[in-house]
């Protein structure tokens, strides 16, 4: 064996990027539940590909045939239904795990000087999984697949000058038609994966550039031992390999009872209109989007103006990507930065989860007057981070990471 690897590791730096990336990489001793949503986010990745693959070598993307197919699929394919309900709750499965990820990294001050491109990594592959989800979620070719497509393709009808022939450009046809189909396709099965796979292999040679951060938020590589290990870290493997399989048996029992015993999620994960087949000439009662676009799609909708809607939309995302420049605390952790922090944290995420139940609901008046109320609360978390962090006061850092 060990000759074995002699030869590989003179043509391949195999044994190199295990010991790097695993049994040589020191990771804060201190990690917490928070930190199993990384690697889950890589299992549901991968979930995302195998049932993809599979679900490829039946699907047909077609306007005439695509619906049936997946009914096919459902019924006739051995074993097809479970690769859907693999897929669909997958994608849902992948936003709350990537949600949660992404929440820690707001807890933790991850996002700070050194791990920005970490941070601005994580935002292109959010941005690339939310066209990934959209451009899938057509490819059933049910009444909301092609309603949701139609609305939020319209969105771009709103630019000035250029609004309509960007839109009939994303379509490919004056209306959805099977052309968008087939586009989204193969968007959905080949371009989109590989950008996001590209991105995830970028977040993390760039997170194991700095080093992990961790609750306390304290720098582990400041106390080394004398052969330059950190006094505060752990190699990943085995600690963190053997301390994951714990998050991921836990997160198979929850994933595996939604599959096997509520795959539509009462209408959150797959739609109801979804079950009749797209039609161009009816249109749905409601059209809402999945709940995962559920809160951008309220900020959209609590401003009047179209246009202004639809740049509010795309300054609720765009903010997160200047995160690490918004924040000046001289913290990192919430455990030790001042209350205010802790209050707007709380608000924002508050706010965050109103506008997503907003935005599956029907607008009313007075839903309208909160989801502008929820809107302003949204950008004043980010707009007044400049001040509210420089002004508080914050507690003392410890040297070494606590518990
Ligand atoms: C496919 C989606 C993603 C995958 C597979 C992924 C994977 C990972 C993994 C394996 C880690 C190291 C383990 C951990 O700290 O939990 C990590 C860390 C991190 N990720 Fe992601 N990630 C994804 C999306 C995102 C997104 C959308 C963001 C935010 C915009 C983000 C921000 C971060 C940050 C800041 C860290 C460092 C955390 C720390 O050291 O405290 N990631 N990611």
């Amino acid at each position: 064996m060990s000759k074995f690897m002699d030869w590989i590791d003179a043509r391949f730096p195999a044994t190199k990027m295990w010991e790097d990336h695993l049994s040589k990489y020191y990771a804060p001793k201190n990690f917490n539940f928070l930190y199993f949503f990384g690697s889950l986010a890589l299992l549901v990745l991968v979930n995302q590909i195998v049932t993809g693959v599979w679900l490829t070598m039946s699907f047909t993307p077609s306007a005439e045939e695509a619906f049936a197919s997946v009914e096919y699929i459902m019924r006739d394919v051995e074993y097809g239904w479970i690769l859907r309900y693999l897929h669909s709750t997958g994608a849902s499965a992948f936003f709350i795990v990537v949600y949660l990820h992404m929440f820690r990294g707001l807890l933790y001050g991850s996002y700070q000087k050194p791990r920005e491109l970490v941070w601005l990594f994580g935002m292109l592959i959010y941005l690339a999984l939310m066209a990934e989800a959209f451009m899938g979620y057509l490819l059933p070719w049910g009444q909301m697949s092609y309603w949701g497509a139609q609305v939020i393709i319209s969105l771009f009808g709103a630019i000035p000058v250029i609004g309509d022939e960007l839109t009939q450009w994303i379509r490919g046809d004056y209306l959805i038609s099977g052309i968008t189909l087939n586009r989204f396709f193969a968007l959905h099965v080949v371009a989109l994966p590989i950008v996001i796979l590209g991105l995830v292999v970028l977040h993390i040679l760039a997170l194991h550039e700095v080093g992990s951060n961790n609750p306390d938020g304290v720098d582990i590589k400041k106390k080394k031992d004398e052969n330059g290990i950190p006094l505060d870290g752990i190699p990943f493997h085995p600690y963190y390999t053997v301390k994951d399989i714990v998050g991921v048996v836990v997160f198979l029992f929850v994933f595996c009872a939604v599959v096997f015993f509520f795959p539509e999620m009462g209408g959150y994960f797959l739609e109801k209109p979804n079950f009749e087949q797209a039609n161009a000439f009816k249109t749905p009662e409601h059209i809402a989007p999945v709940w995962y676009f559920t809160p951008f799609y309220a900020i959209l909708r609590a401003v009047p103006d179209k246009l202004m809607g639809v740049i509010a939309m795309g300054a609720a995302i765009a903010v997160l990507f200047v995160l690490p420049w918004l924040d000046r605390s001289p913290v990192r952790s919430m455990r030790y930065k001042g209350w205010i922090s802790k209050l707007f944290l709380l608000v924002f995420c508050v706010a965050f989860v109103i506008l997503g139940v907003l935005g599956v609901l029907a607008p009313t008046p007075g839903r309208t007057l909160l989801s502008q109320v929820c809107t302003v609360l949204y950008f004043a978390y980010f707009l007044l981070m400049p001040f509210y962090t420089r002004l508080e006061k914050t507690k003392p850092v410890p040297e070494r990471v606590t518990g």
